[in-house]
């Protein structure tokens, strides 16, 4: 068998992390010949609940699960890591600022971001799933100097695939047939989910999807879904989260297939006019474990005006988080 790999799972007593832990415990992103040494980190009025769930992953008997270690302690819970996904946020409190929010997980991402520059492996790949994720993994970011940036990911595969399904439910196609779709911007209700590239079976959608339905339907639908989750469940989007980050580390680990490509947000080097150093949605291959931004793609003036406006939100984020003294 191959050498295990170290994971580690922040919010690891939440909600995701219930639905992730179980996928990676079976192999879901290494593969089923590489065991997994699972590492949970929570706050300390969490680590309790937290053993609760490594006594569940006990009892699945899973035989990849080398082991599991459970911690309030980041330097712990980073040593090591191969793959890290950083679940774990402050959730908006009643009355809370935009500020005070930015602020607390300012805090939290700063801390994780230093830590897993002093202590991951060398090749350590990080999917940031809580919010705001993308401007988290800014910041995890800053604080990690000796790690490229293409190692810090936020997750906007969950808003890809939330895309993806709903065009192949309208266009009655498999979801495995379609191809081509991109979320630009932020992982938020400014969020441009695109359908100019789309394909099914390789040949360019040209019926089927008129423009008032993307207007009117599809965008606000896609940006406004786990909203519309929580309404209906009662419960944010959990399972889906995880399916997404599961997704987004495997096609990481292993390529995408062929020239297709998904959706990643990452620091951009300025790529279709978006702000360098951002962590911003965009088309991405995985070759040789490494994400690679799709070049060369043609932006009307429709998408240009969409793209804008959300990496303009990015900005003022990230603008923020300076103000904060939170990045530098
Ligand atoms: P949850 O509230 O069930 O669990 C969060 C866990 O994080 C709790 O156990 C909490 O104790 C822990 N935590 C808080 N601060 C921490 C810290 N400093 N270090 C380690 N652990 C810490 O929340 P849930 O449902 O699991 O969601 C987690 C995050 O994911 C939220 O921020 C949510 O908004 C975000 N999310 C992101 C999505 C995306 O597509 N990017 C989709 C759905 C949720």
């Amino acid at each position: 068998t191959a050498t295990p790999a170290t994971v580690t799972v922040t919010g690891a007593a939440g909600k995701i992390a219930y639905s992730l832990l179980f996928r990676l415990a079976s192999g879901l992103v290494f593969g089923p010949g590489t065991p997994v040494r699972l590492r949970l980190l929570d706050i300390p009025s969490a680590v309790v609940a937290a053993e609760g769930v490594a006594m569940e992953i006990e009892d699945c008997a899973l035989p990849l699960v080398e082991s599991i270690e459970i911690t309030d302690d980041v330097d712990t819970a980073f040593d090591g890591a191969k793959a890290a996904f950083l679940v774990g946020a402050r959730p908006r409190g009643k009355g809370m600022e935009r500020a005070d929010l930015l602020t607390a997980n300012g805090a939290i991402f700063r801390e994780q971001g230093r830590a897993i520059n002093a202590h991951a492996a060398d090749d350590v790949r990080v999917v940031v799933v809580g919010n705001p994720a993308n401007t988290n993994a800014y910041i995890a970011h800053r604080h990690a100097p000796d790690v490229p940036a293409g190692r810090f990911t936020a997750l906007m595969r969950l808003d890809h695939n939330r895309a993806l399904s709903q065009l192949a439910t309208r266009l009655g196609a498999p979801v495995a047939d379609l191809d081509g779709v991109v979320v630009w911007g932020n992982h938020s209700a400014t969020q441009f989910p695109d359908v100019s590239y789309l394909t099914r079976r390789g040949e360019p959608v040209t019926s089927g999807l008129d423009e008032e339905w993307l207007a009117d339907t599809f965008i606000p639908r896609v940006a406004n879904r786990g909203a519309e989750i929580i309404s209906v469940r009662g419960s944010s989007s959990a399972a889906s989260a995880a399916g997404a980050a599961v997704d987004q580390m495997r096609d990481w680990v292993h390529g995408t297939s062929g020239e297709g490509w998904t959706t990643v947000a990452l620091p951009s080097e300025g790529q279709y006019g978006t702000v360098p150093g951002v962590v911003t949605g965009l088309p991405c291959r995985s070759r040789g474990a490494q994400w690679e931004v799709v070049e060369g793609l043609a932006i009307g003036d429709f998408q240009r005006a969409r793209i804008d406006a959300s990496v303009a939100e990015l900005v003022s984020e990230r603008d923020a988080v300076h103000g904060l003294g939170l990045a530098d």
